[in-house]
């Protein structure tokens, strides 16, 4: 039987007595990328974060990675079923060099393709001139480029990315949208949140719509992005 790299069904998250995620299901099946809109403050990160248990959010509902149940899990035992994570605002390190986070979160793939800080550094030269510098002392193009790379060198099976579109240039954007749809060549799978339409459609073949911690529509990139009405109606662009 074949079933979702990862689905979630009718997860609940709250912090404290927040109810930030209402019923939320969705599905990212395996070598798919997906993208996850929604406006400031709807969730999304939360709904990264709820996947990999960070930050004492309570869960409730069920989240299953290949057919393993993880909602119990510790984040680490999460992650190390294939799952890494780009974080909105990068959390990189001002102690650790480029070459440092590289090297600490490189993880060797039994795969027939596997990353390594050298092809991290083939794909964006900019953070390789950069190898002995401060993970916070690069420009936020290059931490971007830096975070992605970080979460490559694991060689997980899905990337959660979030909003990797805030504090870059438009240059850094395009880079991004071209390592995203790559990432079936490399067999990884996405999920990625945005409040960049534009990028999203580019990056994502299904797309998801979060507004006020619920999951308001599902569709495809290629029918949202010639449905205008849509677009308005839950995104107001
Ligand atoms: N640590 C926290 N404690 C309590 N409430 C929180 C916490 N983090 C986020 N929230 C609340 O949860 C809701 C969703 O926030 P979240 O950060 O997930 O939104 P977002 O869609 O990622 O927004 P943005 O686009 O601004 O990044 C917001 O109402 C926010 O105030
Ligand atoms: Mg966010």
């Amino acid at each position: 039987m074949t079933h979702p790299l990862l689905s979630v069904d009718n997860l609940n998250a709250y912090y404290g007595k927040a109810h930030i995620l209402q019923d939320v299901s969705f599905n990212v099946n395996e070598l798919e990328r997906v993208a996850i809109l929604g406006r400031n403050g709807m969730g999304k990160s939360t709904l990264l974060k709820s996947i990999l248990g960070l930050e004492k959010i309570r869960r409730e509902g069920d989240i299953q990675f290949d057919g393993q149940r993880t909602t119990a899990n510790e984040t680490f035992q999460t992650a190390n079923l294939g799952i890494a994570y780009v974080p909105q605002g990068w959390q990189l390190f001002p102690s650790l060099s480029v070459d440092e986070h590289l090297e600490m979160a490189y993880t060797p793939s039994s795969g027939e393709f596997e990353w390594t800080p050298d092809s991290v550094y083939e794909l964006f030269p900019e953070i390789e001139a950069r190898r002995k510098v401060g993970g916070t002392k690069l420009s936020g193009g290059e931490q971007q480029m830096l975070a992605i790379g970080r979460a490559l060198v694991r060689n997980p099976r899905l990337i959660l990315m979030d909003e990797p579109s805030e504090g870059i240039s438009t240059f850094v954007i395009e880079r991004v949208v071209e390592v995203c749809q790559q990432m079936a060549e490399r067999n990884i799978s996405l999920l990625l949140v945005e409040q960049n339409l534009d990028l999203a459609l580019r990056a994502a073949q299904k797309v998801y719509i979060l507004v006020n911690g619920r999951m308001v529509y599902e569709t495809t990139a290629e029918d949202f992005k010639a449905d205008k009405e849509s677009q308005n109606h839950y995104l107001g662009v």
